[in-house]
């Protein structure tokens, strides 16, 4: 029987000061879907591993499912489906989990049935699943864990979706302290309206962050790391965060700030041996206050969910 194989991967969302607008992908962690055919016409999770029995198996609860449904019902087909899920990486840690699970079921059974959308196509279904997971069907996870590299989400109606031109080879520190942090909760506190002055520097900071990046510039990267709209909110979710802040920054990470809606918190380094004193010194802070937590050193993606 054909079975099909995916790796997607995780995502940080936002970059600071681009809420729901861009988003890069990291080497790992990542989920690894594998499809098949049935003979039952119904589309059925077979198997789900590493959720610590979470996750429903009910295809209509399940991101990997709705998906995957979505899918046939845009091709026009009845063909049944098995789903097997392999989570790689902590629920609800910022990691933009539910998204990487959406893509890998996308991306392989698009594989399956010969690959009639093209991933652009892809990208609104993937986007239901976020809908599904947090209430909402932002992009910003979905479409660099599709594309890979930075992306930015320039419009979501019409969505006109634009990977940066930027190969830049920098390391992510990611930490995940043990708090939960819901995607839903963590969008529910945020303020609706802004002061023009804040949104001024904020589009300011948006604008350098997308320049730094398209001309290799750390230093721009670094000032525009700045997010003076969602952040104040929503560090007061995550311990010590002003804390991790200034030590990420003593230890010169280009930039810190939260990985999309937390609890998780990463740093842009550029060298590999920096990022690992920061994961360490990270680490070491919260373990001291007795925060359970994980931390790791990775790249930016730049390739985006692959068939294995
Ligand atoms: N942009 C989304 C948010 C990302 O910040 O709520 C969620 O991972």
């Amino acid at each position: 029987m054909k079975k099909i194989k995916c790796y997607a991967p995780a995502t940080v969302a936002n970059v600071v000061c681009g809420y729901d607008v861009l988003g890069f992908a990291i080497e790992n962690p990542g989920d690894e879907v594998v499809v098949s055919f049935n003979d039952s016409n119904k589309t059925v999770i077979t198997k789900i591993e590493g959720d610590n029995g979470k996750l429903p198996l009910n295809t209509e609860k399940n991101v990997v499912g709705h998906v995957v449904n979505l899918f046939l019902q845009q091709i026009k087909s009845d063909q049944g489906v098995n789903i097997e899920l392999y989570k790689k990486m902590p629920l609800n840690s910022g990691l933009g989990s539910s998204a990487a699970s959406s893509v890998g079921a996308l991306v392989a059974v698009n594989e399956l049935f010969g690959n009639p959308l093209t991933r652009t196509e892809l990208l609104p279904i993937a986007m239901e699943g976020e809908r599904l997971a947090s209430g909402n069907a932002h992009a910003d996870n979905v479409a660099p864990s599709l594309l890979g590299g930075l992306v930015l989400i320039r419009s979501y109606e019409p969505l006109d979706v634009i990977k940066l031109p930027s190969e830049m080879d920098l390391f992510v520190v990611s930490v995940h302290p043990h708090v939960d942090v819901p995607t839903g909760e963590a969008r529910k506190i945020i303020r609706q309206q802004v002061p023009l002055k804040k949104a001024v520097e904020q589009w300011g900071n948006v604008a350098g962050l997308v320049a730094g990046f398209c001309t290799n510039d750390t230093a721009l990267i670094g000032r525009s790391m700045k997010d003076v709209i969602i952040e104040p909110i929503r560090s007061m979710l995550i311990p010590y965060f002003d804390e991790m802040k200034v030590t990420a920054l003593a230890h010169h990470a280009i930039g810190f700030g939260i990985s999309g809606s937390g609890p998780s918190v990463f740093a842009l380094c550029k060298k590999e041996e920096e990022a690992h004193t920061i994961a360490s010194a990270l680490h070491q802070l919260l373990s001291e206050r007795n925060i359970i937590c994980e931390s790791l050193v990775t790249r930016i993606n730049n390739k985006g969910a692959v068939i294995l």
